[in-house]
């Protein structure tokens, strides 16, 4: 085991000679603006505030509270939400791509080592946050993306399915049949499903007792979406990223705008600069919405939800009922609950 560390150590550090990146490790953190902070021991949360996110907590917390890893902690928790048919933004049983064909995208973070895997368009294999996991640590790249990641994950033994459940291909079928009035398919005569294409993803980020921080994003991606379009899911800074010195922070909605902002980066920067987790996911939506020139140009949503290394939670979404707040699943020694978060623009 050790020498394989050496080898990946000696790979990655080798490949860094060549860019003068070798001096990167030698220079002190520096931290402007932040307050002294307080570790208040393990805790794990999730997106899915009102969607099954205590069940994944509950699995994530059994890890963390008997003294595993962060890392090991937000795997487990996601697999409860990839391999649930009942979700259709994640994994098995997510929606498909304009074809009908599921397609997966998922990135891991690994704050204490600072090392970062993903996987994007990834098809037939129920758990990509797990193939990312493995991209990280058993690879010296970070991004496998369609049919070799695909090859990889059968490398590393994981088995293929058909992710299409019979309720995602219903779902699917009405939206193609409603999708043109000009070409051959027709919806059944009482159907009202419309043109909807919902969106959806999961984002778990959580701290160990060593006070380590470790990051999943996983999702199914937009709905109908082009075959092979990738999201912000699985690039790391946009749907997902952390920083063991500061915190955490992932993005679920329009992948496309989270991707032109950096946003996860661009939070975990915001608390690095001082900010609360929660004023650092509304800057960001703020960010998005002024690139559009303000609110009446907006019509997609976005929402972050952030930690920081003492545990502090935050979560913004750019648009939504005030009645209905954007919300974070949250457990740790004083149980579950729910943590809720603030909407940019109230409908
Ligand atoms: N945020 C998920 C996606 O756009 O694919």
């Amino acid at each position: 085991m050790k020498d394989k560390i050496s080898r990946r150590n000696f790979l990655k550090h080798s490949a860094g000679i060549g860019l003068g990146a070798s001096f990167l490790g030698k220079f002190p953190y520096i931290i402007t603006g932040r307050k002294k902070t307080y570790f208040q021991g393990p805790i794990i949360i999730n997106s899915h505030g009102r969607r099954g996110g205590a069940e994944a907590n509950k699995v994530g917390w059994e890890i963390l509270s008997s003294g595993g890893s962060a890392l090991d902690a937000v795997e487990k928790a996601t697999n409860v939400v990839e391999t649930n048919p009942e979700d259709t933004s994640v994994g098995y049983g997510g929606l498909p791509n304009y074809e009908g064909v599921v397609e997966l995208d998922a990135s891991v973070v690994d704050g204490k080592s600072y090392n970062m895997g993903a996987v994007g368009a990834l098809r037939n294999i129920k758990t990509p946050c797990s193939v990312a996991r493995l991209v990280m640590e058993r690879t010296d790249h970070i991004f496998l993306v369609g049919e070799g990641a695909l090859r990889f994950a059968k490398m590393h033994g994981f088995k293929e399915y058909n992710l299409l459940t019979e309720k995602a291909r219903k779902i699917w079928l009405r939206w193609k049949e409603h999708l043109n009035d000009n070409d051959d398919y027709f919806p059944p005569a009482d159907d009202d499903y419309g043109l909807k294409r919902p969106t959806g993803t999961i984002n778990v980020l959580a701290i160990d007792k060593n006070g380590d921080i470790a990051g999943i994003t996983s999702t199914s991606g937009l709905a109908f979406k082009v075959p092979g379009r990738v999201g912000d899911s699985p690039i790391i800074g946009a749907g997902l990223y952390v920083d063991n010195n500061v915190g955490a922070a992932g993005a679920t909605g329009r992948g496309e705008e989270v991707i032109k902002v950096c946003g996860s980066f661009l939070v975990v920067e915001n608390m690095r600069n001082g900010m609360s987790p929660q004023k650092a996911c509304e800057d960001v939506c703020h960010r998005i919405i002024n690139n559009y020139g303000g609110p009446q140009n907006v019509k997609f949503n976005d929402k972050f939800i952030a930690i920081n290394k003492n545990g502090e939670i935050g979560c913004a979404a750019i648009r939504g009922r005030k009645e209905r707040p954007p919300t974070v699943a949250v457990r740790d020694a004083n149980g579950e609950r729910t943590y809720k978060g603030k909407y940019i623009i109230e409908v």
